[in-house]
Order: C-alpha cells, then structure tokens, then sequence
C-alpha cells in the first residue's frame, strides 16, 4: 500500500514524505489571533481573528489544480526554477519532506544540490506568519542563487474578495519602505489596520502588483519575474496587490544563509493611523519587525511556541502500551481539540471561512475536548455563546466570532442547541471547581438591558425542552436537531431552498429520540447545578421531569431491538424496523445508552447489540442503515446526498465516540476500544483510499453503500475531535472530572493490563498507575490514593494540592 508519511512521536511530527498526498494534508498555524492553514506543500491563507471579514492572503477554494496560492518561496539557481514545497512550480525534487509539529510546520525541498528549509510558525503572542527560510549549497560548486518571495493578498473581507470585482479591482493599495511591503488597502478609509511582508535583509527588488510578477496568462506555477530572474519592482495600484522579495546571492560549496520572512497584522488607533497625508503609520509593523530580525529571537520564538505546548500537553498524559493510543489521546487529538475551539467550522479546506461563524452546538461541544487545557478560555466562550441566547432559551444557531452577535439569516429553532449549553457549563465546573461563573451576568441576544445570571440561562434551556414536546411527550425537534439534515418540518421541493433556514410546515409534531437523550443525559448535571446554585426547589423537581421523559422514551421510543430516531410530521416513525430504508439510526442508541436509559430493562444492551450488528463496518459505525435511496420530502437534506455519504449512511465520525462512552456505561471494555480504534486515524492502513490527513479526524468516511467506502472528507473542523478525546480520556481511561473532585472509572480492553497516566486537575497533579486484569470487561475498580484507598473511585477535591500517586487495580 502507498504510504505518504508517518509519525514522528519523539519530535511530536507528522512527516510527509512525498509532496502529492491523496488531498492537501495542512496544518493550523497559530492560536489566538492571528491563524495561518498550511499544507503540505506551502498552500493555505492567513487571516486574524476571522477569516471571512480580516482575511490577509486570498485563497481560491475549488481550483485547478487544487491547493494554488499560499505562502512561496521560488528559487531560481542558475536558470532551474523550483519550490521547495514542490506546488505550485511542480519541478521534480531531489528530497522532499514536511514536518507538521505543534503550532508550526517544516518544508524541506532539494535540488541539484541546493537544499531549502522552510520553518514557519505563529509565534506564541504575535500576530504574525514567521518563516525561516535557509538554503544550502550542498554540492561542489559555488552557486548563484536568487529567491523571490510570493504572497497574495486578499482584500480583507473574503466573501467580497471573490465576488465583487468591479470594485475590487480598483481599491487596492500599498506601500513599500527598504524590505518591508505593506498592504493598506481600504486603510484610507474605515479600517485601522494594515498587513506587512517584510524579510530580515536588504533586497535587490520587489514586486507588489501581480500581473507585473506573474505576467498576463501566466499562473503561480511560472512567474515571469522569476523565470527571467529579475523584480519588476512593481507598485500596486487598483488590481491584486501581492507581496514578492528577490533576495541574490552566493554559496559556497558547504555554505548556508537564512532569511527570516514576517507576515504581520497591525492596527493602529483611529488618530493615530496616518504620519502625513496617505502615509500609514508603521510604528506597530517596526515594532513586530524588530522582534524577529535574528535567528537568536527566531529560536528563542520557536522555543517559547514548543514550550506552551509542553505544558498543555503536560496535562492530560497517558501511557498504555498501545503507541498508536497514546499518541493522539497525548497529542494530535488534543492538538485538533485546540483548533477545532479556535475555528469552529469556519476556516479548513473544506470550509471555507466566508459561511458559517461559530456554532452554538458546535462550540458548546468542542469545549468538551478543550476544557483542561485552558479552563479560562472555555469560560470566556460559555459566555459568549449563552449571550446568544433569547429569553424564551432558544438560541441563535449560530454567531460572527468578530462581533460575538446571533447570526440572522440562520436564526433559531434547532431544538437540541439550549441543552448543549448545560452540557459545556458543566463539564466547565466540573474542571475547575469554579462557580462563580453561575453568577455570571450574562443578555439574551446580546442585550444588556435584559442579562440575567448564567444560571438562569440554563434553566431557561432545561424548560425550553420541557416546553416544547410533542404527542408523545417527546421533545419537539424544531428544524432539526444535532443531524441537522435530519429536515422534519421542512418540506423543500424548491432547488436552493436552504434546509438550513425553511421550515414550511408547522407540523408540531416531529420529535426527536435524540434531544430526549441530552435531556435525560445532563438532568443530573442541572440538578447539581441548582443546588450550588441556592436552588432547592428546581432541583428537587429534575428527578421528576427526568423520570417522565425517560417513561416517553421507554413507552413510544423503543422500536423492539433499538431506539426509535424520531417520529416525522406525520406522526410516522423514523429510524424503525417498518421502514424500507433508514432503520435504524446510530444517535439515540449512543445517547439513549450514554443517559443509562433502558439499562435496567436490557434495552440498552440490545440497543448496542443491534448497532454492532446493523452498523458496523471495517471504517467505523455508519450513522444509519440502509441509506436512503430516494428524495424523502419529509426527512429532507438527508436523502439528499446519495447513499453511503455524509448523513445519508456516511460513518459519521463524531457520533462514534457517543457508541464508546455508551459501551462503557454497560462496562463493556474490549467493544468500546473496538469502535474507537476503527475511526482513530493512526490505525489508518490504507492512506491513500483514506485520503485525508492521517493524524486527525476527519468529519466523516464514506459508508458501506458508497462507490468509495473508506474515503475520508472534511477533515480537521469536525466535533469528533473534542468527543472523541472525551470518550478516550475519559469513557475508556476513565479519569473523569467531577463536581466533587476527580473520578477514577476504565473501563479499559483487556490488552491494556499496565496504564500509567498523568493528570493535572485543579492544582494537583495525579501520578496514577493502573493494573488491569478485568479481560475486557469493566471489572471492580479499587483507587488508591498516596496510601489510602478511597471510597467510589472518587479522588476529594479537597485533597491538599499536590504530587499525589494513585493506584488503580480493576479485577
Ligand atoms: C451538512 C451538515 C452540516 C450542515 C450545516 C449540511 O449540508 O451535511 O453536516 O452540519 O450542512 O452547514
Ligand atoms: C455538521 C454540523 O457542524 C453539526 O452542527 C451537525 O451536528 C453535524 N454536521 C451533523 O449533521
């Protein structure tokens, strides 16, 4: 089998070994502000804060060939024109590797002797794309070598920038001082900031204006000004500004020089944004300039950047005897966990930064993966996201991650969003102890005048489900719930019409199994919640609205040997035995199990049993069986896709680790570890049917009816990363945060018989030791601590801060 790279887990890399990888497999650059996605062969953007409205370098999504424009770097030695990424000029390499690590990735390309080395990194702190660039004579004679550096920008506002041409092409701006290229369009009016290109030493020219550099009818792949080895020294004015440094020089044999490249954003303060008539002030681009002007301040970046991940990383660590476990429960899932917080679904390469913002479930439920890592951030986030909440507990489906308001067009109604929220305070205080953020004042829609405590958010989520239930006495799905393709009042038979936004038929009946599930799934949550909140009567009523609804559940959502998935507008099952197609669905067997519903009747067990046996594959659990095979204008989005894809019969990888932790709920070791060990990516045999990045999750693999069953799509931005860091950390290692300290419960494959692992958990750091000799089973969990064996597995929070060592035995 065709193999493109492997791990590296000493250094923390994926190496890519051969340029032409099956899809672009990229990295995320940066996590704060400033983001820069690069593949493997130097493709990929950057932009700061939010890649639809400050977008710094254009991309074109849905090209010929796939993956042109990024950050490059051309070299022309004596006449031989290449890139050390290979794309865009595709001249064959002697070498070729790419390194992607924590926050930065490597390009290394070699030919005839001359060797380039591309590090590029957002510096922990700055806002700034940093690449060092050194290239080395490796061969006997001296070489003349030239460079020119290429960047691309886009007109700050993306979805402009690829529709709206007729002013585009007359808006564009720059100006240049020595080596330092800086992009002002649109500066001269209502924007304060500005981007810079710059690099660390004197320049022999530039370009600025992309027709000059690249010629008319010319593309990336062959420049002009680099074929004839000369700048044009080009001045934008109106068209597409670009940035482009030739740097000429001589080698050596043996001899090497580096050059360290700056993509900045700066802002400046409204009156402070001019230093005379049209002259944009460059202090802050001096200033971020100066801090990388040496290979001393770019280590000592490089050092600081592999630092902060150390100590992320020091966080969470296990050590299993499975190499392929351990390295991305300790790093690359973990690793997408923090981009997946920091993007939501708004900018990879299969999203394309301009569509949706933030997502109020998807955010609620990326926190789950991110929360130990920075408990203040995810804070931060729970607010913003309850904020756009409305009073009746319904809340904006989405929100602009720049302006933090509800997104209009989309508007509400998705009904299983106001639970989430519940989900994401409550693992939030169960990571920190910290209630203070019940307190928290905090608006519906972002009006101030009507905030209300978090708290009161959450009450008014739990009732929004109790409020709006259906004939049997299920909660009403609204335009849909976490599937949302799963369309049950919209009845869409126009082309375009948005499933999204259409609900066209007011049936007041479709109800969803899987918002049941949530609800009975985090009643407990909220319960305790109300209690340290001072609120005694709603909690002592939770124990009530729980019980009805899992009576609902037990009376109108059991189908015989599964949960039903839903009842439709007409009142008709979905996901039912009695249908031709679409019999049985993956959500509310993972939810339904993971609340402990139908445990005691067995239903549960033959729930799981019926997925292992319906919807198992070689690739993961699908998300239904059969796929539909026709339009269904009552299921919608669906059927629309044909079978075996996305939610139409896809394996739908986030909802595969709701089956692990569900399996771990009936104690069942060896099946949770078998379905989590099908969708994790460093099991991957075959990559080049994969197609996607082998070390992290893709959103979804072709199911068993698809013409490519195995091929993986939209990788990186997808919530599997933060449920399945949830289900491995947790559902399968078992060190589980709790309200009153930290629990101790695996529920571990028999082949894991000696775990060692390290958390660190509200100041103390838990050196825990685990022996397992339950064969596969959960087995009796005894924990001792520093010496003392205590009661429930449950670790005080009130323990004294400190080194504690822990024992496990599971027999
Ligand atoms: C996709 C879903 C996605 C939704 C919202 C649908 O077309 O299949 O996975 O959540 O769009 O963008
Ligand atoms: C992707 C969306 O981002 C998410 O909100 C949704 O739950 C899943 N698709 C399933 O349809």
């Amino acid at each position: 089998m065709e193999q493109y790279g492997y791990f590296d887990d000493a250094a923390r890399e994926y190496v890519i070994t051969r340029p032409d990888t099956p899809s672009p497999w990229i990295n995320y650059l940066g996590c704060e502000a400033f983001f820069t996605l690069m593949s493997n062969t130097g493709g990929g953007y950057s932009f700061y804060k939010d890649a639809r409205m400050l977008r710094i370098t254009r991309y074109r999504y849905n090209n010929v060939p796939t993956d042109a424009g990024g950050q490059y770097f051309y070299i022309n030695d004596g006449g031989s024109v290449w890139t050390p990424g290979w794309m865009p000029v595709r001249a064959k390499l002697d070498a070729y590797e790419c390194r992607h690590g924590l926050g930065y990735t490597r390009i290394m390309g070699e030919k005839d002797g001359l060797q380039a080395r591309q590090v590029s990194m957002v510096p922990f702190g700055s806002d700034a794309l940093v690449t060092r660039l050194t290239l080395e004579n490796k061969s006997a004679l001296a070489k003349d070598v030239s460079v020119f550096s290429f960047v691309e920008f886009c007109l700050w506002n993306a979805q402009d920038d690829s529709t709206n041409f007729q002013r585009n092409f007359s808006t564009g701006e720059v100006e240049i001082v020595g080596s330092a290229i800086y992009h002002k369009t649109e500066y001269r009016e209502r924007r304060n900031h500005y981007a810079v290109y710059a690099v660390n030493a004197p320049v022999q020219g530039f370009d600025t204006d992309r027709e000059s550099f690249l010629g008319a009818y010319r593309g990336f792949d062959s420049p002009a000004a680099v074929f004839e080895n000369l700048s044009r020294n080009s001045v934008a004015s109106g068209w597409s500004p670009v940035g482009s440094h030739n740097l000429k020089f001589t080698l050596a044999p043996g001899e090497s020089k580096s050059f360290i490249f700056v993509l900045g954003y700066c802002e400046n303060p409204q009156d402070q944004k001019f230093t005379a008539q049209d002259v944009i002030n460059k202090a802050p681009a001096e200033k971020l300039l100066a801090m990388f002007r040496t290979d001393a301040q770019f280590d000592r970046a490089f050092d600081d950047l592999a630092g902060y991940w150390d100590g992320l990383l020091s966080i969470y660590n296990v050590s299993s005897g499975d190499e392929k476990l351990d390295r991305m429960v300790n790093v690359w899932n973990q690793y997408q966990c923090m981009v997946t917080f920091n993007m939501s679904r708004s900018a990879s390469y299969f999203e394309s930064g301009i569509g949706r913002g933030m997502g109020f479930r998807d955010s609620s439920q990326d926190l789950l993966g991110f929360m130990h890592l920075i408990p203040s951030r995810a804070r931060e986030r729970l607010i913003d996201i309850a904020a756009t909440q409305f009073k009746d507990g319904s809340a904006y489906h989405q929100y602009q991650p720049l302006t933090k308001r509800g997104n209009f067009e989309v508007g509400s109604g998705f009904n299983d969003d106001p639970l989430w929220l519940i989900f994401g305070v409550a693992a939030y205080v169960k990571e920190t102890g910290d209630l203070s953020i019940l307190s928290e004042s905090v608006p519906f829609d972002n009006d101030e005048s009507v905030a209300e405590s978090m708290m009161e958010h959450l009450r008014r989520s739990y009732h929004y489900t109790i409020d709006h239930r259906g004939p049997h006495g299920l909660p009403l799905i609204g335009r849909a719930d976490w599937n949302d393709c799963l369309n049950l009042n919209c009845f869409s038979a126009t082309p375009g019409e948005s499933f999204q936004t259409t609900a066209n038929f007011e049936s007041g009946v479709a109800e969803s199994l899987f918002i049941s599930g949530m609800f009975v799934g985090v009643s407990d949550d909220y319960a305790r919640l109300c209690r340290e909140f001072g609120w005694q009567e709603e909690a002592d009523a939770v124990p009530g609205f729980k019980q009805d609804m899992e009576q609902a559940v037990l009376k109108h959502g059991w189908d015989g040997e599964w949960f039903l998935r839903a009842y439709d507008a007409y009142g008709h099952k979905v996901g039912s035995n009695e249908c031709d197609e679409g019999k049985i669905y993956i959500e509310p067997q993972g939810f339904l199990v993971m609340a402990g519903v139908g445990v005691k009747e067995g239903y549960a067990q033959k729930a799981l049993d019926s997925v292992r046996k319906h919807l198992l594959s070689e690739h993961g659990v699908a998300i239904h069986t059969p796929p539909y095979t026709r339009y269904h204008l009552e299921l919608g989005e669906i059927s629309s896709y044909p079978p075996g894809y996305k939610e139409n019969g896809g394996i739908f990888c986030h909802n595969n680790p709701w089956i692990v932790l569900a399996e771990a709920v009936l104690g069942h070791g060896d099946r949770a570890f078998d379905i989590y060990r099908r969708t994790c990516p460093s099991y991957i045999t075959d990559q080049k049917l994969h197609h996607t990045e082998p070390y992290v999750y893709s959103q979804m693999v072709a199911g068993p009816y698809a013409p490519r069953f195995g091929q993986a799509k939209n990788s990186w931005l997808t919530g599997t990363a933060a449920w399945t860091f949830f289900a491995a950390s947790q559902g399968i290692l078992g060190i589980e945060p709790d309200f009153d300290g930290l629990k101790i419960d695996p529920c571990l494959p028999a082949f894991m018989t000696d775990v060692a692992l390290t958390r660190k958990f509200r100041g103390s750091t838990y050196r825990i030791r685990m022996q397992n000799k339950a064969g596969g089973e959960k087995g009796r969990v005894k924990v001792v601590v520093d010496g003392c064996a205590v009661e429930g597995g449950l670790i005080p929070a009130d323990i004294a801060p400190a080194e504690h060592e822990v024992c496990v035995t599971i027999e």
